[in-house]
């Protein structure tokens, strides 16, 4: 018999299919992620440290949020650097939200927001995107009542890939003042979409991001929050002061210091590889939702049939329902070689 909340000992945990997925022996198109290895600075930067012998230290950040609010556009003091986009969404709902609120949750989406929402014991209001309209802004508006404290808005959303344009975002959070708005930009650097320069005008308005899709260090759990400097200061006294690890700092200013590497692979997965892959899908009649980022979600007729001839070439993709239920694959999109390897297996 546990001695925690009952709601809590309800849920399941959050299990993402990690299992026996490796670089080395498969192209893993399953998670967004990054699909080449990080830079040599970035190798040297953490191996370096290693070395340093500094390790038995406590964390000192520097000037990492300063260098962020640069690279954001914003100022320091509308930044808070989190361990993962992941507790920047968990503080985030912590501080925003009592058991009983009400949260909007547009869906399908991240699993994340429903887990944090479900530990605060939240009532979850989930309006639907559709391939067609994509963002529900006009039930998501119509869905806010006086016990709405959180709605969440993933820009670009996970797994469908649709954007959420920004009249949308600030039409909503106009009508919902009282209101977090958390809008999750995850995917920022593919999609340069982003409300990051309102933070004042709207300070209802946290944005989360992360260093784990298009700089690749998903591994080293560094994101962060921008949101206007009231908002920081109450979030930064929910976040503990070692929450985020000495060498994900370190691999992050390695990575700010070369930030070329996002750049051309970004370019390259976005300009080259994507529309490769959209106009062999188009060519072949196989449905998708339309996508401003990094992956794609497909609904062919034998998605078990073509996941397993994937998995039998060595390629892993994410099997993700919609929400009639009907099996689709979202498929990250690689360099233009891995995407050309993907199309061969799928051609044959
Ligand atoms: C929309 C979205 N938000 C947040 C995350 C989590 O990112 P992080 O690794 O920074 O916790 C993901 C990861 O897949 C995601 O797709």
């Amino acid at each position: 018999m546990s001695i925690f909340k009952a709601h809590i000992r309800q849920m399941g945990a959050y299990k993402p299919p990690l299992e026996g997925r490796s670089p080395k022996s498969h192209l893993l198109l399953d998670f967004n992620e990054r699909t080449l290895p990080v830079s040599k600075p970035v190798m040297d930067a953490l191996t370096d440290y290693i070395h340093s012998g500094c390790m038995q230290t406590y964390p000192s950040y520097g000037d990492i949020t300063e260098r962020l609010a640069s690279y954001c556009g914003v100022n320091e003091d509308q930044v808070m650097i989190t361990n993962g986009s992941d507790q920047g969404i968990d503080l985030i709902i912590r501080a925003s939200c009592n058991a009983g609120d009400e949260a909007i949750i547009p869906g399908p989406t991240f699993a994340m927001y429903h887990q944090c929402a479900r530990i605060e014991n939240l009532k979850i209001i989930e309006p639907a995107y559709s391939k067609k309209k994509g963002f529900p802004v006009d039930e998501v508006l119509a869905s806010i009542t006086d016990k709405t404290k959180l709605i969440v808005i993933a820009n670009p959303n996970n797994p469908c890939g649709t954007a959420v344009p920004k009249e949308d975002i600030l039409r909503i959070a106009a009508a919902a003042p009282d209101c977090t708005i958390l809008v999750d930009e995850c995917y920022y650097e593919y999609t340069q979409l982003s409300v990051a320069g309102v933070l004042e005008q709207y300070p209802n308005i946290v944005i989360t991001r992360t260093f784990s899709k298009t700089w690749g260090l998903p591994s080293i759990r560094f994101g962060y929050v921008l949101s206007s400097a009231s908002n920081i200061l109450p979030l930064l006294s929910v976040r503990g002061p070692y929450d985020v690890n000495q060498l994900a700092v370190i691999a992050v200013q390695a990575a700010l210091n070369h930030p070329e590497y996002t750049r051309d692979y970004v370019k390259e997965v976005m300009n080259e590889s994507k529309p490769l892959l959209e106009k062999w899908l188009d060519k072949n009649n196989l449905s998708y939702w339309p996508s401003s980022a990094n992956y794609i979600w497909l609904f062919p007729d034998n998605p078990d049939e073509m996941n397993k001839a994937l998995i039998d070439a060595g390629i892993l993709v994410r099997p993700k329902s919609d929400g009639d239920g009907r099996k689709g694959l979202r498929i990250t999109i690689g360099t233009r070689e891995q995407t050309e390897r993907l199309i061969k297996v799928l051609s044959s």
